[in-house]
């Protein structure tokens, strides 16, 4: 009779473990499969075409650099190159439309790693993206392993 408890005990164990495993697999999966700039892409279409209400302006593109580098810097690098996080100066980031951008500091991409803005007021998240903005294209320096694609 104990073995046969035992028996079960074992038996429930691995059908538990068995359990857990296909459920964590599918999500493991496809966050390979999901480049990481794949977030900016979900932007929705009004949010997207916002204005930024600094477009081009040398000041907000001053402020925006303290701002990024107090912020952002730790992850994405000091000169938005990627680091722990991808570059900034990538294609995908880059020929987003500045609303998307703002959208990605407002929300945020929490269960990959990008914290949320929404605390910060607008306007400096606005500068934040002007800068973004104003670094232009360059290749990636440190974080290859991130941005390459499946
Ligand atoms: C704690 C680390 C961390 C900090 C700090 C951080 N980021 Fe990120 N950021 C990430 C990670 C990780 C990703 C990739 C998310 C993904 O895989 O989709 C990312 C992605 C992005 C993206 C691309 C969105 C996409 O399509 O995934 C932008 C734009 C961005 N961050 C801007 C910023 C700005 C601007 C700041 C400063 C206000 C900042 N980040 C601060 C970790 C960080």
């Amino acid at each position: 009779m104990k073995a046969c408890v035992t028996a079960f005990c074992v038996c429930v164990t691995l059908i538990a473990c068995a359990a857990l495993a296909s459920q964590d697999a599918p999500p493991a999966a496809k966050r390979d499969k999901e480049s990481v700039y794949g977030e900016i892409d979900k932007a929705p279409e009004k949010a997207r075409a916002k204005r930024n209400p600094f477009e081009r302006n040398a000041e907000a593109v001053a402020a925006g650099k303290i701002l990024f580098e107090q912020r952002c810097a730790e992850c994405h690098g000091e000169a938005a190159l990627g680091g722990k996080a991808p570059s900034l100066r990538a294609v995908e980031v880059q020929g987003a439309s500045p609303g998307a951008i703002f959208w990605i500091l407002t929300n945020g991409v929490v269960r990959r790693g990008m914290p949320v803005w929404s605390k910060l007021p607008e306007p400096q998240r606005w500068q934040l993206v002007t800068y973004v903005k104003s670094l232009g294209t360059a290749p990636s320096e440190t974080a290859d392993d991130l941005t390459k694609k499946p």
